[in-house]
């Protein structure tokens, strides 16, 4: 009998450990996760082909908006790249886990080089974005950090959302009026800011 009761103690306390290390985000798990990112996202200026533009810098951006690309991707809410592949099988918790390594992860901050486009001439065009686009983690805002970003990539994103193939209305709003010229000016005015970086 008491070897019974040890029996269900232990099976008890052993029940508790795991789900409390369930609930627990080990500060470990979200590098280790990110050891197959790294070939694309902690290697400079690394491109994507068919379309060409270089992978995103996610160094220094927002957990919360890293989460819900995470997220996005994995639903097929965006463009089928090959994100989805790295997505699709993320649980919640290693989602959260990933995007706090991510931001916490930022090398020093630095512009990107992108030769098309009149950051002036992007600089007034993009006067309505800065409400929302911040480039401080500390001040609460909830929308990606553009500051930093590439050029090509931010062109190709923009015309994303004008094209509906990322789907999200507010966004669609604010850049569907722009032509290709006017992308290319508003992407050389936040890719000519100090901002994001490479995973470290
Ligand atoms: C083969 C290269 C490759 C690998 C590996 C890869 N990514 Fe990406 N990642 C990309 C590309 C390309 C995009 C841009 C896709 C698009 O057009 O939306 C992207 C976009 C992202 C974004 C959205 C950035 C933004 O500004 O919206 C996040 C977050 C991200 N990746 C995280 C990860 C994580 C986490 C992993 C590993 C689990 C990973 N990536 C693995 C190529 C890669
Ligand atoms: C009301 C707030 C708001 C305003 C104003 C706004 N944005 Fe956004 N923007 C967002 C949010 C939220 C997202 C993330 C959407 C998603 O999940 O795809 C976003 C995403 C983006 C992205 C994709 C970033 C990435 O890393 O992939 C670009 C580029 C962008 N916005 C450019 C602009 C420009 C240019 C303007 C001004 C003409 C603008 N935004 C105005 C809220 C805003």
């Amino acid at each position: 009998m008491k070897q019974i009761i040890m029996l269900l103690v232990i099976g008890f306390l052993s029940a508790v450990s795991t789900q409390s290390q369930a609930k627990r985000l080990d500060p470990s798990a979200g590098k280790d996760a990110f050891e197959t990112c790294r070939g694309c996202h902690s290697t400079h200026n690394y491109s994507n082909v068919a379309p060409v533009y270089y992978v995103p810098k996610i160094g220094g951006q927002r957990k919360g908006y890293v989460a819900s690309a995470l997220t996005a991707y994995k639903h097929e809410n965006r463009a089928r790249t090959s994100m989805l592949p790295n997505a699709y099988n993320l649980t919640e918790q290693m989602t959260a886990a990933i995007a706090q390594y991510v931001e916490e992860s930022a090398g020093s901050k630095s512009k990107a080089s992108y030769r098309e486009g009149d950051a002036k001439k992007g600089e007034k065009l993009a006067e309505s974005c800065l409400g929302c686009h911040t480039k401080d983690l500390d001040d609460g805002m909830t929308a990606p950090i553009l500051a930093g970003q590439h050029g090509n990539y931010l062109v190709k994103v923009m015309k994303d959302y004008q094209s509906g193939v990322r789907k999200d209305p507010v966004m669609k709003s604010m850049v569907g009026a722009f032509s290709e010229d006017d992308l290319k000016d508003i992407a050389a005015y936040f890719a000519n800011m100090k901002g994001l970086s490479i995973v470290k």
